[in-house]
């Protein structure tokens, strides 16, 4: 008995003395980097990190992306209940409730703060403004022009993330493919909403190119959209939406517009085209939420944010719904359904 109880000792000395070394070693290689270490420092105090997520809404593709970013983190070694804890709200499409769900996850001090969509974002920045939380978003479409980052290659401060930035003069070709009479496009958008307004002027750039009119309707709230929607209709052969939270939180009512009126709605997401849209060009949501996981981990393991670049998807994907093809009365060319996501 006193020979197990003496080995027991040993091996419990010896491990505290491991631990010993493995954090004075942290302590040191952490404080040596000045600054950004700061929020690792905090880290290194808390037993379990504690991550704050802030998604903009309930929509399809913006959960798509936080399970996704939840499960790939407990595969790279951060389970949730394990060594990290993540303390999940959702904003339910207002940004008073963004602001002080943001406000609070500062005030606890979080470890990290992953903000899904735009405007979930922009208040997670503006809560960390004066802290040194690092903030890491998820699908914000133009990072720049939302004001989060300096640059996509040098953030600049502690806010960084992935971009689910799409191809616009991708979706305009396949709209020349797939309905060749266009001759005026209709774009629909919010106008309060950064994330719309960069592609929305790409799309009247690349339109111009192509020899076609546009024609535009910005909406301020979603009871606008039915109104804006049908007058579109009734000027343009086509309408292009582009990843808009708020057109994408009724996207039914503008696809029964585009059916009813014999409309093609061509959109910026797949779960867009899964609502009923005609078709896009779109990127994989599991995998960017995948990207933005190995972004945290970087985080975690003490990577300087205001120098970690944001990341973009360089594979996409033509998503096509077939119902809406036939509501429309549009046939789609064989050649282009065998290289498409086709849902019904
Ligand atoms: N890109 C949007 C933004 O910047 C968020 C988003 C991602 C989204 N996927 C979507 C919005 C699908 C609507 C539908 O805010």
């Amino acid at each position: 008995m006193k020979k197990v109880l003496a080995t027991i000792l040993a091996v419990v000395m010896s491990l505290g003395i491991l631990a010993g070394c493995t954090q004075s070693e942290t302590g040191n290689g952490g404080s040596t980097p000045a600054e950004g270490d700061n929020a690792s420092g905090s880290t290194a105090n808390h037993e379990q990190l504690q991550v704050g997520i802030i998604q903009y809404n309930d929509h399809p593709s913006l959960n798509t992306i936080r399970e996704a970013l939840v499960n790939h983190l407990a595969e790279l070694g951060y389970k949730d209940g394990d060594n990290i804890v993540i303390d999940y709200k959702n904003g339910q499409n207002d940004q008073i409730n963004l602001n002080s769900i943001c406000q609070k996850f500062v005030s606890d001090d979080k470890d990290l703060i992953i903000a899904i969509a735009t405007p979930a974002a922009e208040a997670a920045a503006a809560a960390a403004a004066d802290t040194d939380i690092p903030v890491l978003f998820s699908a914000v479409t133009d990072p720049v022009s939302a004001k989060l980052v300096e640059s996509l290659e040098k953030p600049g401060r502690n806010v960084t993330g992935t971009s689910d930035k799409i191809p616009v003069d991708q979706i305009i070709d396949l709209a020349l493919q797939l309905t060749p009479d266009i001759k005026t496009i209709g774009l629909l958008y919010s106008t309060n909403e950064a994330n719309s307004l960069s592609v929305i002027s790409e799309a009247k750039e690349y339109a111009g190119q192509k020899g076609i009119e546009v024609t535009e309707s910005g909406i301020t709230n979603v009871g606008e959209l039915q109104q804006a929607a049908q007058t579109l209709a009734s000027k343009a052969d086509a309408i292009f939406t582009p990843i808009d939270n708020q057109v994408a939180s009724a996207m039914n009512t503008l696809a029964k517009v585009g059916m009813d009126t014999k409309t093609p709605v061509y959109v910026g997401a797949d779960s867009m085209v899964n609502d009923g849209g005609f078709a896009t060009v779109g990127i994989n949501y599991t995998e960017l939420g995948e990207k933005t996981a190995e972004m945290a981990k970087e985080i975690f393991e003490g990577a300087s944010v205001s120098d970690m670049p944001v990341q973009t998807l360089s594979d996409f994907q033509t998503v096509i719904n077939q119902t809406t093809a036939e509501k429309i009365g549009v046939t789609v060319p064989e050649s282009i359904l065998e290289n498409a996501q086709v849902v019904q």
